[in-house]
């Protein structure tokens, strides 16, 4: 692996060793999964999502790998916020930040989240996730953009972390811009783009039948089907919003080229879900060798050297 080339990066205001690290989601929902992570290669450690109290989410079937990607309704089970506060002191062992994703099954307890969170100060920012497809009965409080800047007006004034958000993928140009509009109206560390492609269908011809239990079988699409509308939600992003917001490509990524491809939209960090399931701990080695290994060929020695420097046919 070469080893004049750096894939360390900043987000919120820390610096990660790598720019390759675990989605909320996949197998970050114990401590004991916490510190594989922590052990592992991977940039950072980000938990699952966490709500006010601990959930069981809901009935499997409910993850279901399709080769080409995945689709789940996990429905958010997670052991409930203070677990995951606390797992801020044990972080503190390994060399990279430890994040924390939110997610409150409304105003009030994202509220109730963020304040309770101010005296852990080893939690180096809160993700907050504006887009979870998953909770029967609740809408992905990001495609509604009058209530993510009541949800962002409420929680700022309570944060003393850094905070982002985790955005769902949007596909009009007009909502690209309503969302920054209000994005840029708060002191925002970052932006992740993309969670899962809410409420999509995978059905098995032989059964005739849909692969996971929840909602009918609609659930969350992730993988491969989807990097085509993550690199479209970053780059957009990444051009809309004011410069000192980092923004997390998240979607599609199970190669050094899929994460270059993240960066070059402008993505800052690189976070992987369906692939990790999939393989583990080491998505992240071998992501960041291959992406190394492509940075070398190029040239580049860091992510700024071609950090959202993608080329348009418009010159
Ligand atoms: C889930 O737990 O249902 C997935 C989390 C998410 O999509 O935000």
């Amino acid at each position: 692996m070469p080893s004049s080339v750096s894939l360390s990066t900043q987000v919120a205001g820390v610096v990660l060793p790598s720019c390759i690290y675990n989605a909320s989601g996949p197998l970050c929902s114990h401590e004991d999964e916490l510190h594989v992570i922590g052990q592992s290669a991977s940039g950072a450690i980000l938990s699952k999502s966490a709500t006010r109290e601990k959930r069981m989410g809901n009935e499997e079937p409910r993850y279901v790998d399709t080769g080409w990607g995945s689709i789940n309704s996990m429905g958010l089970p997670n052991e409930g916020y203070l677990y995951y506060a606390r797992f801020a002191q044990q972080a503190v062992a390994y060399d990279k930040p430890y994040f924390m994703s939110v997610s409150g099954l409304s105003l009030e307890d994202n509220v109730h989240i963020i304040r309770e969170l101010e005296p852990f100060e080893h939690i180096a920012g809160i993700e907050l996730n504006l887009s979870c497809p998953n909770v029967p009965g609740k809408p992905q409080t990001g495609y509604d953009f009058e209530q993510s800047r009541r949800t962002l007006e409420a929680v700022f004034p309570v944060c003393k972390q850094p905070l982002g958000v985790k955005l769902p993928p949007y596909f009009d140009i007009p909502h690209f811009q309503m969302m920054a509009e209000v994005l840029n109206d708060f002191p925002l560390a970052f932006v992740t783009c993309v969670n899962s492609i809410g409420n999509g269908l995978v059905i098995d011809l032989d059964s005739e039948q849909v692969l996971i239990r929840p909602k009918h079988g609609f659930g969350g699409i992730g993988g491969d089907y989807i990097k085509p509308t993550a690199l479209a939600n970053v780059r957009q992003f990444y051009t809309l919003l004011d410069k000192n917001v980092a923004i997390i490509g998240c979607g599609g990524v199970r190669s050094g080229e899929d994460a270059f491809e993240h960066i070059l939209c402008g993505a800052s960090a690189v976070q992987i879900g369906t692939q990790f399931m999939r393989e583990g701990t080491a998505c992240f080695e071998r992501i960041a060798g291959e992406l190394k290994n492509i940075m070398a060929k190029k040239g580049y020695s860091c992510l700024e050297d071609f950090k959202g420097r993608l080329k348009t046919l418009d010159g």
